[in-house]
């Protein structure tokens, strides 16, 4: 008898707690139902893009002890309550790798050969990282060893029929660019020259810097 009486009281305590639970989920419209830690769900910390200046926004969700609706997020003390501050005047955006925009025109290649220095190291990995990079970009015109003898270069025959070659494809290793400075190298790479294509929105800037490390290392052979 007594074993049946706690089977029931068990089965009605299980129902009991299965409905409160079930009755917990209820949610839609301004209702969020029965939420665990609600702040780990409703981000309170600033959230850049969202400026919600009303601070009662959400308050019938709130479990904050500041007073302010949950959803209310602005930065009172940022002009227009902005989240975000502005950069500051002059700000330069960087690329995702942190590097400035090259500023140096197209027509100014001889300032740019005398001016910039190669910022990386000439270790191992970066010229092995700089002929990968040159086999790429560059092979197919200026060749491996950069004498100019590229298939563009040369022009190519597929079943008997002649393609056409670029004709004019320099020499890297000849007289007139055995001297060239690594900052000539990028910057042509950047901006093309004559006959030559622009490969500066192909090629990053760390990229660039290697190649020319490299092509260095071609015309000291
Ligand atoms: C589509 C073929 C082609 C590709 C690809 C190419 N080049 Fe060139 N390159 C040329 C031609 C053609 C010239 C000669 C340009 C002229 O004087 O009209 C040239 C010239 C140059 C010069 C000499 C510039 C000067 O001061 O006269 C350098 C340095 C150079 N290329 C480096 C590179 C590097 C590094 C790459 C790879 C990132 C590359 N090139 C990719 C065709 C190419």
């Amino acid at each position: 008898m007594q074993m049946r009486n706690m089977q029931l009281l068990k089965t009605i305590l299980i129902a009991a707690v299965g409905a409160t639970l079930l009755a917990g989920c209820k949610a839609g419209g301004d209702n969020p139902g029965r939420e665990y830690a609600a702040n780990m769900y409703h981000s309170v910390a600033y959230e850049p893009l969202t400026q919600v200046t009303d601070e009662s926004a959400g308050t019938w969700v709130n479990a904050l002890n500041n007073g302010r609706g949950e959803y209310f997020n602005s930065n009172k003390y940022n002009p227009n309550w902005m989240n975000m501050r502005e950069p500051a005047p002059n700000t330069v955006k960087r690329n995702a790798q942190g590097w400035l925009p090259y500023r140096i025109g197209k027509d100014s290649l001889e300032y740019a050969s005398l001016t910039l220095k190669n910022p990386l190291d000439s270790t191992a990995a970066i010229i092995a990282d700089g002929k990968a990079l040159y086999t790429m970009y560059c092979t197919h015109c200026h060749g491996a060893k950069g004498l100019g003898d590229g298939k563009v270069a040369t022009g190519v025959t597929v079943d008997g029929v002649e393609k056409g070659m670029l004709g004019g494809v320099a020499n890297l290793t000849g007289d007139a660019y055995i001297n060239i400075t690594e900052g000539h190298i990028f910057h042509v790479i950047t901006w093309g020259k004559g006959l030559m294509q622009p490969h500066g929105s192909q090629v990053s800037p760390e990229d660039r810097w290697k190649i020319a490390k490299y092509v260095k290392t071609l015309q000291k052979k």
